[in-house]
């Protein structure tokens, strides 16, 4: 087969916090992306906050909380580049026009929490946010694309987490229900393809990432937490059947290959136990509906004593996802043995692959890792896959006529879309690919600009400044070209 199957759905992902901007406008609440500050590859993104006497604080994002009865704050004198970000809000219909242009078939893009349920825990919907999404998935169904809806992506709303102690509180499961429930009604007809967390799993490898400074309740909540969205992942997917047959939803995973290290049997094991604890461990219970047999080596190890219900274990049953979707963009090395060179990137760090290439933010470039993960994951549950990230942040350089030679990107798009061909004629059922920024937008990461995945550049730097224009990179053509072929023409 050269063409990918009929039908493939051809697109690019977006997230709400990352391109959306307007963060107080319509209504919307505050979430944890809008009290991030910008940062760069060597500067960790700070969150801001005020404490409980009322003096401003900082510290650095994803390695602790805040203290005790402070409460997040936007402060004076700190950039946040998710408050105008790209300005989508305001700007969906050019975006949208210069997508059905490249021939989407899809296009991933997340609702803000907060936009519909500003607090997380009112009784009705803000008509506001409603609306506003009403229009966009309108635009959409103009041009013919599917909008592939994410319901959370990293941004539970900020009441939830300082009233409630977010999701350690078993109460999260119902508000979430009942959001995810609104937006299947409010859009019933206009959206069937649903994802209920994007990468559901990345408290694992942040807590596997930072394990020095995590004490045993730190495990204790990360793994209750994940419970807690699993079974609320679980209830929202019931709701979506029950709502509209139509409705497809899936998981969604951050999905890193792992490759041991040497043949050492420890590093064979270590490399198994890595594949478990990261990727397997939230797959296997989205998928299948239960727990894996493995959890009980991770909740002994980390001393944890998890909080489930019998009605969670028949909601988890009920409710298993659809399609598997995930992201891809790098792999690692897991070894026992002392070893110097460690790179990191992704949230996620290894010894240095001697047989790849890096991104300029240390990203290993591995192609054939994205087909080895669809064909283990696809053996393993059997159910259509989804690529729903995969790109390369890259810097770009605008020439004098304006115009974007992003050969890097390119190339990176064209190998990963090889393997999947290849994988698909080895049998996996792949159903579709949406590369990751289409548009420019914000970096999760790092917070800047300047990590570009999109096929169309935006004219915004680090700092905030820019006309916020758009226009063609030389890869907008190209994947055009890769879409109207249905993937036969990736020249
Ligand atoms: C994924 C996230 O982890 O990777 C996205 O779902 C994120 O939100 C993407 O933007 C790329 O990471 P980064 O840090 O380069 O923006």
């Amino acid at each position: 087969m050269n063409e990918f199957p009929n039908g493939f759905l051809w697109g690019g992902a977006t997230a709400a916090n990352q391109c959306e901007g307007a963060w107080n406008i319509g209504g919307r609440g505050l979430t944890k992306a809008d009290v991030i500050t910008g940062g760069s590859k060597s500067e960790e993104r700070k969150i801001t906050y005020i404490d409980k006497d009322g003096n401003p604080g900082v510290l650095a994002n994803k390695r602790s909380s805040i203290p005790k009865g402070a409460t997040h704050a936007v402060l004076d004198g700190y950039y946040y580049p998710s408050h105008e970000s790209v300005d989508f809000y305001h700007r969906y219909k050019e975006d949208i026009a210069l997508l059905a242009e490249m021939g989407f078939k899809v296009f991933r893009l997340s609702i803000s929490w907060t936009r519909i349920f500003p607090n997380g825990d009112e009784e009705t919907a803000n008509k506001e946010g409603l609306d506003f999404y009403h229009k966009v998935f309108e635009e959409c169904k103009k041009y013919g694309i599917e909008p592939l809806v994410t319901l959370s992506h990293f941004d539970t709303p900020i009441y939830l987490e300082e009233n409630y102690g977010g999701w350690n509180n078993r109460k999260l499961i119902t508000l979430y229900e009942r959001y995810a429930e609104t937006c299947f009604k409010e859009y019933k007809g206009l959206v069937k393809y649903w994802i209920t967390f994007n990468e559901i799993n990345h408290p694992l490898m942040i807590a596997e990432l930072f394990k020095e400074n995590k004490s045993k309740d730190v495990y204790q909540s990360v793994y209750q937490q994940l419970h807690h969205k699993f079974v609320a992942s679980a209830r929202a997917v019931k709701k979506a059947h029950a709502i509209d047959i139509e409705n497809t939803v899936g998981c969604m995973i951050s999905g890193i290959t792992f490759y041991p290290g040497t043949p050492d049997p420890d590093d064979i094991l270590l490399n198994q136990y890595k594949w478990e604890n990261i990727i397997y461990y939230c797959g296997d219970v989205q998928c299948r509906g239960e727990y894996p047999s493995f959890a009980k080596r991770l909740w002994d190890l980390h001393h944890v004593q998890l909080e489930i219900t019998e009605q969670d274990k028949k909601d988890l049953k009920e409710g298993c996802v659809d399609i598997y979707t995930f992201s891809y963009y790098m792999s690692t090395i897991v070894t026992t043995h002392p070893n110097e060179d460690v790179v990191s990137g992704n949230y996620s760090s290894g010894v240095r692959n001697p047989y790849l290439t890096y991104s300029q933010w240390g990203w290993a470039l591995d192609p054939k890792g994205l087909r080895y993960y669809i064909e283990k994951i696809y053996d393993r549950y059997k159910i259509p896959l989804m690529i729903t990230e995969n790109g390369l942040g890259a810097m770009d350089h605008v020439e004098a006529d304006g115009s974007i030679h992003d050969t890097y990107r390119i190339d990176y798009l064209r190998e990963h879309i090889k393997e999947i061909k290849v994988a698909i004629n080895h049998g996996a059922d792949v159903i579709g690919y949406t590369s990751w920024g289409c548009i420019d937008l914000i970096s999760s990461s790092t917070g800047e600009m300047s990590k570009r995945y999109g096929f169309i550049y935006v004219d915004r730097d680090n700092q905030g400044r820019g006309t916020l224009n758009r226009s063609r990179k030389d890869s907008f053509y190209w994947y055009q070209k890769v879409i109207q072929s249905n993937g036969s023409n990736l020249l």
